[in-house]
């Protein structure tokens, strides 16, 4: 699959994309990143990208000429990449996204900046426009490693040990709690169950603690994707438990 990303910011992508599974996606072929500088297209002999925008208001926004000059250039060299617009004003990117765009031959990425991208050029040129949540990021760069990441894994290959992209689905659940050697660290123990053996015991353990994890920390994790029978009964155990904890 082949990520072509238009940036002010070229430099950004060097080392990110020089480690670890993307480095290894790229040196396979897997995945082939090219990295375009928006201000190659840029106007006159400045190479102006932005400009103030009308109706005023604070920072720059992006010029629509450069823009299409660039993803115009960029296509003829992926005709058949969707082009994606990263903006905080963007739908929000998940996995669902991440799995399906991993099933494109390429993806064009536009990374905003400023107070934005003129809204012609997003109108004409982006199928999409992605956020990667809701918090404001200086540019869109950070956001574009996130997506090509996400995505390069769901390529058939990425992950070494060809690990299905559906184990990798976005879970309904949080992970539980990992814990590896020593068993004990500065007085905190590994739970025992983990320790017993008993495969049928800590797997029970494990969907307990995902539980316990996923009412805490995204109970709208819970709403979307409602308690299976198994997780009705551990939920029960957790409230005694609970109850038990209020009385101590
Ligand atoms: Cl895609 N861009 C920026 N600038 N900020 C973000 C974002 C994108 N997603 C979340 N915050």
């Amino acid at each position: 699959m082949r990520f072509d990303l238009i940036t002010l910011f070229p430099g950004f992508f060097a080392g990110p994309l020089s480690e670890s599974i993307l480095k290894r996606a790229r040196e396979a072929g897997l995945i082939e990143v090219a990295l375009h500088n928006l201000r190659d297209w840029g106007e006159g002999r400045r190479q102006v990208v932005d400009d103030t925008p009308f109706g005023g208001g604070d920072g720059m926004v992006l010029k629509p000429e450069p823009l299409a000059a660039a993803i115009r250039a960029v296509r003829v060299l992926a005709p058949s990449s969707k082009v994606a617009l990263l903006t905080p004003q963007g739908r929000p990117f998940n996995q669902e996204l991440a799995r399906e765009w991993s099933r494109l031959p390429g993806l064009i990425l536009v990374c905003g900046h400023y107070a934005g991208v003129d809204e012609r050029a997003a109108e004409r040129f982006a199928e999409l426009e992605v956020s990667i949540g809701d918090y404001v990021l200086s540019g869109g760069e950070i956001a574009a490693l996130a997506v090509v990441d996400a995505v390069a894994r769901q390529v058939p290959g990425v992950l070494g040990n060809e690990a299905s992209p559906a184990d990798d689905s976005f879970p309904a659940r949080l992970e539980y709690p990992q814990y590896t050697r020593p068993p004990e660290f500065e007085g905190m123990p590994v739970p025992e169950v983990l320790l017993s053996g008993h495969h049928e015991r800590i797997r029970r353990w494990r969907k307990k603690e995902s539980l316990r994890r996923t009412l805490r920390r995204r109970p709208d994790l819970i709403v979307r994707y409602p308690l299976d029978a198994e997780e009705r009964e551990l939920l029960a155990e957790l409230e005694a438990e609970a109850a038990v904890g209020s009385r101590g």
